[in-house]
């Protein structure tokens, strides 16, 4: 997949930030002079235009938009802050603080940032896609709300441009208590709107059983998989155990790593 990056219109050249951004991701700089995007695309003839905005990169294909954006972490971790609503991940997770994690599967970040706010402690995550892991990467690092415990959550995500089985093969045993893998699912859930940029780039290459014995060497206490409730995902990668609510189309593949 072909990605350019360029500055806005109101920009001729660009600034120091977003060099260091092109040095980090090694995507091709195209120089903006006034163009709009779908000049710059047709120039270039690249899948991905990338714009470098003041708060961070922003994707744009065709009508679709990808930025790095808090909303769903910040709304499940408002539900624990102001409700005591428990999220499911946390509990299905068993994460507790002080616990190391591994995100197999970055895509927006959200489950990242829970987990980080949890853990309280760093979170390393993976993500396969360029396109996405640089875009969540830098929109994190410049990411600022006016609530400190959210921008400190986000700032314990670690990102790294990896495929999970190859980081996974890197590491030595029992060296994160938790590794997470929440893959594209086998069936979407087409209602789940704010996932389509995310679908249209990232990686839908199904789990395999091998990366699963992998996180398994690598885990001192869990691996969880998120999935469709009911897939047979769960007995195809071999979780002793689910969790998950009736009222949630999404539940989590549990293996308890005893030793
Ligand atoms: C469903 S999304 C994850 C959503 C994420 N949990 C969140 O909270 O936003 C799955 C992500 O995993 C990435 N992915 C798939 N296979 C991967 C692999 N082998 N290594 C690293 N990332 C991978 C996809 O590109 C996609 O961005």
């Amino acid at each position: 997949m072909k990605i350019v990056a360029t500055t806005t219109q109101s920009r001729s050249e660009p600034e120091q930030l977003f060099r260091q951004f092109l040095d980090d991701s090694g995507f091709d700089y195209w120089p903006r002079k006034g163009r709009g995007i779908k000049t710059i695309q047709r120039e270039s003839q690249a899948d991905v235009i990338l714009v470098w905005q003041e708060n961070g990169p922003v994707i744009y294909m065709g009508d679709d938009r990808l930025f790095f954006h808090p909303s769903m972490a910040k709304v499940r971790l408002s539900a624990y802050r102001n409700k005591g609503q428990t999220d499911p991940l946390i509990e299905a997770a068993g994460i507790t603080p002080g616990d190391s994690v591994l995100d197999c599967t970055l895509g927006l970040g959200a489950d990242s940032i829970v987990m980080a706010y949890f853990c309280q402690g760093p979170v390393l995550a993976l993500e396969t896609s360029s396109a996405i892991a640089y875009t969540v990467k830098w929109g994190m690092q410049l990411y600022n709300s006016v609530m400190p415990w959210l921008d400190e959550a986000i700032k314990r995500v670690n990102v790294m441009n990896r495929d999970y089985l190859s980081y996974l093969l890197s590491l030595p045993d029992r060296c994160y208590d938790v590794v997470y893998f929440d893959p594209m699912f086998r069936k979407p859930l087409f209602k789940s709107k704010t996932l389509s940029p995310v679908r249209m780039l990232g990686d839908h290459e199904p789990l395999s059983p091998e990366a699963v014995r992998e996180a398994c060497r690598v885990a001192k206490k869990r691996v969880l998989i998120k999935e469709r409730a009911g897939s047979p995902e769960f007995q195809r990668l071999g979780c002793c155990r689910t969790a998950g609510s009736v009222h949630n189309q999404v539940h989590f593949g549990i293996i308890d790593i005893e030793r």
